[in-house]
């Protein structure tokens, strides 16, 4: 549905993607996620045609639309701050680009009342000046007015990153909701791993403009392909073959310099000794994080971190 062919994006000489190829699937949710600086919005709006890349081509549905105005695209956008215009009521802020295409009054309301009950937007709200309206309604209002044209594809840069914990968890599992319904070609940027993995079919892991990895959730968090990704979609333990050896595990053909890497939750203690593969060891330090609790345990000289559930009868202390 969208390729990537090879693409260059430069500010002046500054190189911010030296070669990107990629593709994304037909009513795939495909998601970008790296840190800050890698270059998730300077794609997203090559893809939009914000800009223009330096070398490369983008196709969409076959089509090359390298060079192609924004308005031809039929990408939606929605962004990080809104961008909504803030004298206008939600209703005219959705209808606005149908306005500009002409439509008539009649065709208008109808589209316009049907995006409004697919994100979930009253008809009082609707009536409301956008500035009146909280964050998280304000994003409804500007994935209503993205979607209105009825685009092939939609894209949206950090869609939540503006709004509280709370209000973000409930947002997002209603773009999923709407995205699987619709099946709308959509391509998300987040630097939230958390949120990538929850809502995505595939993550494309960025860093410094290239991608270090594409796959399932599953297949980034469990899979890493590099060091890079297994320390960006979660936190590790990372172990050199003799810090293994130590702990009695055997390895073949480890090299010295070969990193071994264990997630937290795959390190379980306990006082009995009932467990298999067992070894003792001892709490260096505690956090709690309320259902989970972050220890540091070392074990025959190694230090590793483990998430541990906090059941009542199993609560541990610093020292054990
Ligand atoms: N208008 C610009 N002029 C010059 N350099 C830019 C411009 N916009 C971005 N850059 C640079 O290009 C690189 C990629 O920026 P980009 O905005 O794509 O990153 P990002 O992954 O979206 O980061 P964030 O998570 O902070 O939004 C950065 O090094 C940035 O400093
Ligand atoms: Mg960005």
């Amino acid at each position: 549905m969208i390729t990537f062919k090879n693409i260059e994006i430069k500010y002046d000489d500054f190189v911010a993607v030296p070669n990107l190829s990629f593709a994304v699937n037909e009513g795939e949710f495909f998601t970008l996620l790296g840190p800050s600086g890698c270059g998730k919005t300077t794609t997203l709006r090559a893809l939009a045609g914000f800009l223009k890349p330096t070398q490369g081509s983008i196709e969409i549905a076959g089509v090359d639309i390298t060079a192609m105005p924004i308005d031809e695209r039929q990408v939606g956008m929605v962004f990080q701050s809104y961008a909504l215009f803030p004298t206008m009521s939600a209703y005219d802020n959705i209808a606005f680009g149908l306005k500009i295409a002409k439509k008539s009054k009649a065709e208008i309301d109808t589209r316009v009342l049907e995006l409004a009950k697919m994100i979930d937007l009253t008809p009082e709200q609707l009536a409301k000046n956008v500035a009146n309206l909280s964050g998280g309604q304000q994003q409804r209002v500007a994935i209503a007015r993205a979607l209105a044209k009825k685009p092939k594809i939609l894209v949206m840069d950090e869609p939540l990153s503006n709004l509280d914990a709370k209000l973000r968890k409930s947002l997002r599992k209603e773009i999923k909701e709407f995205q699987k319904s619709f099946g709308i070609t959509t391509v998300y940027v987040t630097h939230d791993q958390e949120e990538a993995l929850m809502l995505s079919d595939r993550i494309a892991v960025f860093n410094k403009g290239q991608i270090e990895q594409i796959g399932r959730p599953q297949q980034i968090y469990n899979e890493s392909a590099t060091e890079f990704v297994c320390k960006f979609i979660g936190e590790a333990n990372s172990l050199t073959a003799a810090d293994l050896a130590k702990l009695g595990i055997e390895v073949s053909d480890a090299s010295a310099s070969d990193a071994f890497y264990v997630r937290p939750e795959k390190v379980s203690f306990s006082r009995t000794a009932s467990a298999v593969n067992r070894i003792a060891g001892q709490i260096v330090g505690k956090e709690f994080y309320g259902m989970y609790g972050y220890y540091q345990i070392e074990i025959a000289g190694t230090k590793l971190i483990s998430f541990q559930r906090e059941s009542k009868a199993e609560q541990h202390r610093n020292g054990e």
